[in-house]
């Protein structure tokens, strides 16, 4: 039966044989679950700051190995929480994993027997659906329970079921559990009701093998959409059109194995250009392409904050005085401006002169972070899709990251403000940001790890 009990069972065996491999992978820090950032606000930024690789090309390239007919290596892998949950994915379906540096590893996949995901892993990110795609891609069948991530509101995958249903596949979900099998995949026309970003990676995954031609209409567009078909493309697939609204995929039937590096993380990005702006610090932020930042540097712009792009870097400066000038901010697909960037850039208007609105309907809840805004003074309130932000200033107070980019807007809030900031549920921002506390660190602020022991640490250490 999937999803046993005895999986997990033994996925924690293994868990206990590779624990050293992983643990590299768990955060740079390699910290605990209850662990807390306490930031002393008023320093700005200063210097330079290396941007890694994006997490969410990575956590799809990574599931996309298991299409690889050779092994692969893959760099500038970002050393986050995510992509450990991913690894710990491989070694549970028995795939030889190799960590060759702190951003680069080895996968072989031609022994992974079972096209199965454990539950509690599938539940710990939303990555885990792109197991869906790449284990039908390559097994023609796939058990992947319904995944996590972020609790942005309701998460459902339809859109991916729709996908794989044009090609052949039927799908059923039982105790959480998706099955997905298909005799063989047809090359067929996928139409998105709406523009989904996990949709049309895994559409992709399914039919890069499909018998034919099959055509995604209404893709979505996102730099990481382009990377990971470059990455197939690489290894012999051919995909035409990513980056545009129709991508089309004439299926092969051999991926070649080669070694490939995951383009710089726009969000990563985007977030120290903000937090350079908060602090009214002179950041140059490097290793990214300033085309993917362009939406944010725009609005950084009109807030009047000064942003040089250079070729791959970005300066970012709001060390001249004047004040942060009001605006408004509607998220979109790419192009548009990332809702990954919402709560940091709400964080910035809410140290700016006057009010400003920021609308965001991609999830139905993305501002569960305002009211920790507001145990800090910010001055906004929530009508549904739509914040309004009256600027004013911040002061330091214990709050919560209630997900990845609320998290990240608390540390930006943090640094901007008078006073100490103490933010619990780390573990969310070290899903997505790699060594967040050293770069801001080596930038020049005052933030300190507080490392609080698990109970189960306690009881080892008795
Ligand atoms: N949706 C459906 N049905 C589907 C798929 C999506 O209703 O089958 C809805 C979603 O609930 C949402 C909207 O469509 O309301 C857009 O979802 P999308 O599929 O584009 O998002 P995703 O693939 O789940 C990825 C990123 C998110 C990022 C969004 C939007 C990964 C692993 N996650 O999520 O990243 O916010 O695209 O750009 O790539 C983050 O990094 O903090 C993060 C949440």
């Amino acid at each position: 039966m999937l999803c046993t009990f005895n999986q997990i069972q033994k996925r924690d065996n293994i868990r206990e044989r590779t624990k050293e491999e992983m643990s590299r992978f768990r955060g740079a820090n390699g910290g605990n679950i209850l662990d807390k950032f306490v930031i002393r606000g008023g320093h700005p930024l200063e210097g330079e700051v290396n941007i890694s690789g994006a997490k969410n090309a990575a956590v799809a390239i990574v599931a996309a190995t298991i299409l690889c007919d050779e092994p692969c290596i893959i760099e500038n892998i970002p050393n986050i929480s995510d992509i450990g949950i991913s690894l710990e994915i491989f070694r549970d379906m028995n795939a030889d994993i190799q960590v060759i540096n702190k951003n680069t590893i080895r996968f072989d996949t031609k022994n992974i027997s079972k096209p199965n995901v454990p539950h509690e892993l599938a539940r710990s990110m939303r990555a885990s659906s792109y197991f869906l795609g790449t284990l039908l891609g390559r097994f023609h069948e796939a058990f992947v329970p319904l995944p996590g991530g972020c609790d942005l509101g309701d998460r459902p995958i339809d859109q991916h079921l729709k996908a794989f249903k044009a090609l052949g596949a039927l799908d059923d979900i039982q105790s959480g559990c998706v099955h997905v099998k298909a005799d063989s995949l047809i090359g067929s026309q996928i139409y998105f009701d709406f523009i989904t970003v996990g949709g049309t990676i895994n559409a992709m995954f399914a039919a890069v093998k499909a018998d034919g031609y099959t055509v995604i209409e209404n893709a979505a567009k996102e730099p990481h959409i382009v990377d990971v078909a470059n990455f197939l493309n690489s290894m012999g697939a051919d995909i035409r059109g990513a980056g545009t609204d129709v991508i089309k995929v004439r299926g092969v039937k051999y991926l070649k194995g080669i070694t490939y590096s995951v383009i710089p993380d726009q969000i990563e990005a985007g977030t120290y250009m903000v937090a350079a702006a908060a602090t009214r610090g002179n950041v140059l932020i490097k290793n990214v392409i300033p085309k993917h930042l362009e939406s944010i540097t725009a609005k950084l712009r009109t807030i009047g904050v000064s942003v040089e792009e250079f070729d791959d870097s970005v300066r970012v400066r709001a060390d001249m005085g004047g004040p942060f000038i009001k605006t408004n901010i509607k998220t979109m697909p790419h192009p548009g401006f990332p809702t990954d960037m919402q709560p940091q850039i709400s964080t910035l208007l809410s140290l700016a002169e006057g009010t400003s609105t920021v609308t965001d309907d991609i999830f139905d809840n993305r501002f569960r972070y305002v009211s920790e805004l507001r145990r800090m003074g910010a001055d906004i309130s929530v009508d549904g899709k739509v914040a309004v932000i009256h600027g004013g200033t911040l002061k330091g107070a214990p709050v919560k990251a209630t997900d990845l980019r609320a998290g990240a807007a608390m540390v930006i809030a943090g640094l901007a403000a008078d006073g100490v900031t103490e933010i619990s549920d780390i573990f969310h921002i070290e899903r997505g940001y790699e060594a967040i506390e050293d770069k801001l660190t080596a930038l020049g602020a005052d933030i300190k790890r507080v490392y609080v022991p698990s109970k189960n640490d306690l009881a080892m250490s008795v």
